[in-house]
């Protein structure tokens, strides 16, 4: 659970201290890594349960259309960035074989555990490498990885620019980028169904399961405060990638954005 309680202890920011969301709260930038670190530490045991239960397992075909979309295939460097327990990464090792190589990379030791202890036992060994690192600054050389894929990541990070930039930096010429993130729906009536859902039933859910419906309610939070469709297809391009595009899924509950570094 986030401990955090900001009514109690309000955030204190200097009015010439940068701010960022938090899902619906205002936090100088400096606290909020702290404060996402918090959640996923909370959620890291039950996540996999979480992500079926609360997608009704629809995230399985989310991810299985983002493989289909990465081109990637034996002998690539994939990067599976913010991979948290690792969906991404099983997937990858498999199709790049002994000739390629997968680093899951995430900022949060809980997640990477869970996952690296989840990946042993499926037997994903040999290709794969656990990397603690931060988005925004990752640590690998210019032009290293065939595709960079950061799923459901990208919404908690603080400085998603900076995040972007860093990304297009270690992806090699030719290199794609994936990114599998919530996005807003584009039917008005659905619009109203999934409100209801993320805000009244999603935190009652993470209540009864992982004993934290504040963690949940920063999830349905921070999806809102998202980047609709275009507004990250125009980020991304400024970040320096060609050819952005992206595909709604699920009538755009989530997107996946595509783009290139040439
Ligand atoms: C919702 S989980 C997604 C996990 C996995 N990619 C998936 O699709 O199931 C978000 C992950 O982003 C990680 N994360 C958040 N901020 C990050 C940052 N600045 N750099 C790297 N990882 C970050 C969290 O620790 C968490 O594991």
């Amino acid at each position: 659970m986030y401990t955090e309680n900001l009514e109690q202890n309000p955030p204190h920011f200097s009015e010439a201290e940068e701010t960022t969301h938090f899902g619906f709260k205002t936090v100088a930038k400096s606290d909020k890594q702290k404060m996402v670190a918090n959640v996923f530490h909370s959620v890291a045991g039950k996540y996999d349960l979480m992500n079926d239960l609360l997608s009704f397992g629809i995230h399985r075909l989310w991810k299985r259309f983002t493989i289909d979309c990465s081109g990637v295939r034996k002998g690539h460097k994939v990067l599976d960035l913010a991979g948290g327990t690792g969906d991404f990464s099983a997937k990858f090792s498999r199709i790049v074989g002994e000739a390629g190589e997968v680093i899951l990379a995430d900022i949060n030791s809980s997640m990477l555990e869970v996952g690296r202890e989840k990946l042993r036992n499926l037997g994903v060994v040999g290709n794969i490498h656990y990397v603690q690192a931060n988005a925004e600054a990752l640590p690998f050389p210019d032009n290293t990885f065939d595709c960079v894929i950061i799923s459901f990541g990208l919404r908690n990070v603080t400085d998603k620019e900076k995040a972007l930039r860093s990304m297009f930096r270690v992806l090699k010429p030719g290199g794609r980028l994936l990114v599998l993130e919530f996005s807003k729906p584009i039917l008005d009536p659905l619009s109203k169904i999934y409100n209801f859902y993320s805000f009244n039933i999603l935190p009652k859910i993470g209540e009864a399961v992982v004993n934290d419906g504040d963690s949940y309610r920063y999830l349905a939070e921070s999806i809102r405060m998202h980047p609709a469709q275009n507004v990250l297809k125009t980020m991304m391009s400024e970040a320096g990638f060609e050819q952005v595009s992206y595909y709604n899924l699920s009538a755009g509950i989530v997107a996946l954005h595509l783009g290139y570094k040439f």
